[in-house]
């Protein structure tokens, strides 16, 4: 595994085995057992957008590796200031040993890799996120021992995070169901691999994707970057909230997740939210974790 860019380019079984690499690297780290495999390692971390969990787990994480995390603010770089994607990406190849980058267009994320000659680890764009759902899928698998008849649900936007979720639920094994308004549906890229894929479905009806779900998911109305169109999205998605009468159509045991952050009253209420706080708080630590496993694999001499 060279880079980690979208969950399209990872197969069942590196996504398999990242998340046993995550569990080992979460239990050692609990058992104080130190892990320096990246010692000496620098990783660039930019960010066109803002971030906590992403921004603190990938710092943390790469110290915890023994390597170093140079933070990087678009509002610094020359690439905020117009500097193109290939040259950047030439010139840090010359410095660093891995890129993470936040930002705006997948292709921004791609074309770093093109050019560049180090590890590329997309960390959030408009089209996927896929370190949350490496966490995400870690999360599930934890609380339910395994994918095996699982099915999973996804409320709200057709998103970074319903795209990345689509794909790596299916990709794993388990039966994915969305709901989304109309308007609003996961990008045709995805829902073409999810149709080839099978055991995908999609309604605009939240109650009917949630039928004996065992874990439900939802994300903000309105992402980063769509900040101006937030009162349209709240009307576009009003019945779409994760709520009781929605829990009420999944399994007695559904989990419910959040890659944070979360706006309570908007696609989630206060009470389911804190009802399953345990659940989406592991998720966030699960950040950590698994971004280390990309880390090692893509930065270390792991196979
Ligand atoms: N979930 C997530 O990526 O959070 P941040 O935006 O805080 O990094
Ligand atoms: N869909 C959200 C996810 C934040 C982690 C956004 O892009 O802002």
């Amino acid at each position: 595994m060279k880079h980690l860019l979208k969950m399209l380019d990872l197969s069942s079984e590196e996504i398999i085995d990242l998340l046993n690499l995550a569990d080992q690297l979460k239990y050692e780290r609990n058992h104080g057992i130190p892990h320096p495999h990246l010692a000496g390692k620098t990783l660039g971390m930019i960010f066109q957008k803002a971030s906590t969990r992403t921004r603190v787990s990938f710092e943390t994480g790469m110290t915890q590796l023994g390597g170093y995390p140079l933070f990087l603010s678009s509002n610094d770089l020359q690439i905020g200031r117009g500097e193109p994607v290939q040259d950047t990406a030439r010139v840090l190849s010359r410095y660093l040993d891995g890129i993470m980058i936040r930002t705006f267009a997948q292709q921004e994320v791609e074309d770093l890799a093109k050019y560049g000659t180090i590890p590329i680890i997309n960390g959030l764009t408009d089209f996927c996120h896929p370190c949350q759902v490496l966490a995400d899928l870690m999360t599930i698998r934890e609380y339910k021992g395994s994918f095996q008849g699982l099915k999973m649900c996804y409320i709200g936007d057709g998103n970074n995070m319903a795209n990345s979720l689509i794909v790596g639920g299916l990709k794993v094994g388990m039966e994915v169901s969305v709901a989304c308004p109309n308007d609003y549906q996961p990008d045709p890229v995805v829902l073409d691999f999810a149709k080839k894929n099978g055991g995908f479905s999609m309604t605009d009806s939240p109650v009917e994707a949630a039928v004996n779900a065992d874990v439900i998911f939802t994300d903000v109305w309105a992402s980063m970057g769509q900040e101006g169109e937030a009162e349209k999205r709240r009307i576009a998605f009003n019945g779409y909230q994760v709520n009781d009468e929605v829990l009420g159509a999944a399994h007695e045991e559904c989990m419910v997740q959040h890659c944070l952050p979360a706006h309570r009253g908007e696609e989630i209420t206060e009470k389911v939210f804190e009802a399953h706080a345990n659940e989406i708080f592991d998720e966030a630590e699960n950040r950590l974790h698994a971004q280390k496993a990309v880390l090692v694999k893509v930065l270390g001499n792991h196979e």
